[in-house]
């Protein structure tokens, strides 16, 4: 029978778990994939650490390079993490050297995987990161395989497990921000410096990883990202009362042959799907044709779940076949502009904390109509004892960038407490 030596480089979380799992199931994947899974060899960076997996020593690589150069290893599994340094080194490596490489790492993928997935292609090699998005749910896999029928016109959702953590939180325990990102932190559903997560950037890794791909076109770095720090628990109460959820998505669209990407704290129909994915939950909605609408939702991160993706990489490797990285052979790739979102129309929650004074509504129901953008809905909570009083105004479909210009225009009014909030409805 075939046999696939890998190298399985970083041990960590993820390292340690995947080092079990093909120990416990080999036999399953032998009958499944007919082909051995044979971990040859492994590395990390610190060679004493104490570690939960038992390793035999001749298994062991001092120099975690070698494993791109020994002959017999046919398969590296990168999961050292980061878009540079050591992950960058060995995976551009083995690629050279004509090894197969399966990767958890988006942040590699979505700086590099133009260049890494040209040298596959050339070396005829496989390069697999279903685990880079989202975890377990198989996305890339569906796109690539499951759905290879389809013209897709949008793909967004839940990308990220732990600000959608922070934002279902505050919604059911009525906390603030700082408060359930705390506990996150305690429960290890945020990481120590959780700023990737909470910025928008480790969506917009994803989303640009995923655009790619339902778009046939190199990965572009045209994003609009926008994280979910500002939101309050005042802006959470009063989704609710309008009938709205606060969700950060991803969104890659193609609208009248124009194409974005997007990620921002977005306002959801209480009764859509994307409002009852909660906890670290993720969730993946494609539109294409013909099938129509596509949901994928589950456990975004977490050893479990990632290991489901890598072994069905691995597993991909195993059978055979090499396989265009992104879908379609790097020639045929398309180089796509994607337009800034100045210029899309949204819906938007607008929130003005103001002092309550006779004028000031009128102040700025006037910087909306001048810059053309009609009011659907507008909601007033005075606050008598602090003679202040909330603004609360939701807008028709009007230019992002008209939308942008009014909240930055009346932020400079000196009626104005605090920094006014712009958050986008999703209502297509
Ligand atoms: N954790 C998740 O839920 C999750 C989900 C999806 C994707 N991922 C991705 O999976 C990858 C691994 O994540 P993780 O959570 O397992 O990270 P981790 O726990 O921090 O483990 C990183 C591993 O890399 C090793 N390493 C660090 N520098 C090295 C070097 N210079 N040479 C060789 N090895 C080195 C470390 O060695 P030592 O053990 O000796 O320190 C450690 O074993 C990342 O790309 C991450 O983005 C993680």
């Amino acid at each position: 029978m075939r046999k696939c030596n890998i190298a399985i480089i970083g041990l960590g979380n993820i390292g340690s778990y995947l080092y079990n799992y093909l120990k416990i199931n080999k036999k399953i994947l032998i009958e499944k994939n007919n082909c051995i899974p044979n971990v040859k060899y492994v590395s990390a960076k610190n060679f004493r650490k104490k570690r939960s997996i038992k390793i035999d020593k001749k298994q062991w690589l001092r120099n975690y390079l070698d494993a791109t150069k020994i002959k017999e290893v046919d398969l590296v599994v990168e999961l050292i993490g980061g878009a540079e340094g050591p992950a960058k080194k060995l995976v551009f490596n083995a690629l050279k050297n004509k090894k197969h490489v399966v990767t958890a790492n988006k942040a590699l993928i979505a700086k590099y995987g133009d260049k890494l997935s040209k040298i596959a292609e050339s070396n005829k090699v496989n390069l697999e990161y279903e685990a880079s998005v989202c975890g377990g749910v198989p996305i890339i896999r569906s796109i690539k395989e499951g759905l290879i029928a389809n013209k897709i016109s949008k793909i967004h959702g839940i990308f990220n497990g732990t600000s959608n953590y922070i934002l279902s939180s505050m919604d059911e325990y009525n906390k603030n921000f700082a408060e359930v990102l705390t506990n996150a932190k305690k429960l290890g559903y945020a990481e120590a410096n959780p700023t990737a997560d909470l910025n928008g950037d480790d969506v917009s890794s994803k989303l640009k990883i995923l655009s790619s791909l339902c778009f046939n076109s190199f990965l572009n770095n045209n994003i609009y990202v926008e994280g979910i720090k500002e939101i309050d628990k005042t802006d959470i109460i009063n989704a609710n009362k309008l009938g709205y959820k606060i969700k950060l998505l991803g969104f890659a669209e193609s609208i009248d042959k124009k194409f974005y990407q997007r990620v921002h704290p977005t306002l959801v129909k209480k009764e859509s799907h994307v409002a009852g994915i909660n906890g670290v939950l993720n969730a993946v909605i494609i539109d294409g044709n013909p099938v129509g609408q596509s949901i994928i939702q589950g456990e975004g991160a977490g050893a479990a779940a990632t290991t489901s993706a890598l072994i069905s990489d691995i597993s991909s490797i195993l059978r055979g076949n090499i396989k265009f990285p992104f879908s379609i052979s790097s020639k045929e790739r398309k180089k796509i502009r994607f337009c800034n979102i100045d210029e899309r129309y949204f819906s938007a929650y607008t929130r003005f904390e103001v002092v309550d004074k006779p004028g000031v509504l009128s102040n700025i129901t006037n910087i909306f109509s001048k810059n053309r953008v009609s009011i659907k809905r507008l909601v007033q909570n005075p606050d008598k004892d602090k003679k202040t009083s909330s603004i609360i105004i939701i807008t028709h479909k009007s230019k992002d960038k008209a939308l942008k210009k009014i909240v930055k225009e009346v932020a400079k009014k000196s009626f104005i407490k605090t920094k006014p909030k712009m958050i986008r409805i999703d209502e297509d």
